[in-house]
């Protein structure tokens, strides 16, 4: 049965839709997540950790998620917090929280994947260390113990929630692990954890998370077979990808399509569309190559209040669309369809730009270089368009945007190389104009 999107839309397939963001994070994917989720069945986090910041404005009320995926705030879905995820438990259980004070249900509807690993405070401790001893070259990470929870992860020395609910066996490992870990800490002049204390904040916490947990992999695998329909909510960014990020300067997961399989356990073959979420402008949080960065687009965005970090509250990076890094985006993630967010972030501009290659010296890039020092000295090549110069924030469909408008997405997208599907003109659900 073709089922409704939003008025007059219809999606007569079945599909499992990878979301992901095409720039470097904060391209808008919680709000793009929570329209899609009107199809959705089921949906699925499958990595980062409560680095994340994701905010839905439904009806006046703002909420931000960090570790539950953003499908909790409409009712009869099924949320999934998948295998890829580093999970910090008692950040959880605030959310969780945080998120029933607010009126919303959370009972059934939310599983935690068993082998999804936790993060430790000796992560975060570790996490602010190693920045502080980077000094100027410092990641500008989100503090939240991301990094090493997914080194411990890759080294093998990690926990996961399955060890985390088994009071006995966790007892063992978090003893060992505590006393190796203030090892290194007293290396960085830093304060040894207490065992103690630890242990019984991480247990309140497991017997809280209890029942939520889950062999998600069965489960989704259970949904597949029913025929439901799965999103697959990325968070951060193409750019912030360990993988195929501006690295070091990046975060320590896959936020990729590909991603979104290995932190699930959903194949391939059972993904049908990618859609890739992307700012109107760009913005970056924390350190790294960023092109196409200009001081006077970020003193206005931020008198406008817009771009302060929903998980740190640092004032973000901004500058114009790079249509390189969108292109690139397009690439490695398959986008098959374009969300484009924030185009009212854009509407008292009088000539926007449009990065469409780099030039470092007399060599020019149609891609994003690999070497970050190459990247960092590249100069952006622009393309002009007109400003609207009017409000967007009030059309609800395609014609009803200023013409101007419309080329300018036109023309980001086409550059981009992938179809213009949905256009977002402000937080509000309603402030969504589907083509
Ligand atoms: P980490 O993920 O906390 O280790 O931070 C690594 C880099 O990723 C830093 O530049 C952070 O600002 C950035 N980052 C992490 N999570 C997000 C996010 O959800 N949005 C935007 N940037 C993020
Ligand atoms: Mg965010």
């Amino acid at each position: 049965m073709p089922r409704a999107l939003s008025p007059g839309i219809f999606v007569d397939y079945m599909a499992n839709t990878i979301l992901v963001g095409a720039q470097w994070g904060d391209e808008g994917k919680g709000k793009i997540i929570d329209v899609l989720t009107e199809q959705a069945d089921v949906v699925v986090r499958t990595q980062g950790g409560n680095n994340a910041g994701h905010t839905v404005h439904i009806g006046g009320q703002k909420y931000i998620l960090h570790l539950v995926p953003s499908g909790i705030l409409r009712k009869n879905k099924v949320c999934v917090i998948g295998n890829g995820v580093v999970v910090d438990p008692v950040g959880l259980v605030g959310e969780i929280e945080g998120l029933r004070k607010l009126g919303i249900k959370i009972d059934r509807n939310l599983f935690l994947s068993e082998t999804a690993h936790v993060v430790f405070p000796y992560h975060r401790e570790l996490d602010a260390q190693r920045e502080t001893f980077k000094g100027k070259n410092k990641i500008g990470t989100t503090k939240r113990g991301i990094g090493p929870a997914y080194g411990d992860k890759a080294a093998r020395t990690g926990m996961r929630v399955i060890d985390l609910i088994n009071p006995e066996r966790f007892k063992t490992q978090l003893a060992l692990r505590i006393k190796e870990n203030n090892e290194v800490l007293k290396a960085f002049g830093a304060k040894p954890l207490s065992f103690k204390k630890v242990h019984e904040e991480y247990r309140a916490a497991a017997d809280y998370l209890k029942p939520f947990v889950a062999n998600t992999v069965i489960l989704l695998h259970q949904a597949l077979q029913r025929g439901d329909n799965i999103l697959l909510e990325g968070a951060q960014g193409t750019f912030l990808d360990i993988d195929h990020g501006t690295y070091p300067f990046v975060t320590s997961s896959n936020t990729t399509a590909g991603g979104a399989c290995t932190g699930s356990g959903i194949p391939p073959q059972r993904m049908d569309r990618v859609v890739g979420v992307m700012k109107a402008y760009t913005t970056r949080v924390g350190e790294g190559p960023f092109p196409t960065e200009n001081a006077e687009i970020a003193d206005m965005l931020h008198a406008m209040g817009r771009e302060f970090g929903a998980t740190t509250g640092r004032p973000r990076r901004c500058g114009w669309f790079d249509s390189v890094a969108t292109r690139h985006a397009g690439m490695v993630n398959g986008i098959d369809e374009l969300a484009v967010t924030n185009i009212d972030g854009l509407d008292s501009v009088e000539t926007i730009k449009v990065c469409i290659a780099y030039r470092d010296g007399s060599k020019q890039y149609d891609y994003v270089p690999n070497d970050i020092e190459v990247l960092a000295r590249c100069q952006p090549v622009y393309a002009e368009f007109p400003g609207w110069r009017t409000s967007t924030t009030q059309a609800r469909q395609w014609k009803e945007l200023p013409p101007k408008a419309r080329a300018y997405l036109k023309a980001i997208a086409e550059l981009t190389d992938a179809r213009l599907a949905i256009a977002s003109v402000g937080p509000g659900r309603e402030q969504t104009i589907f083509l």
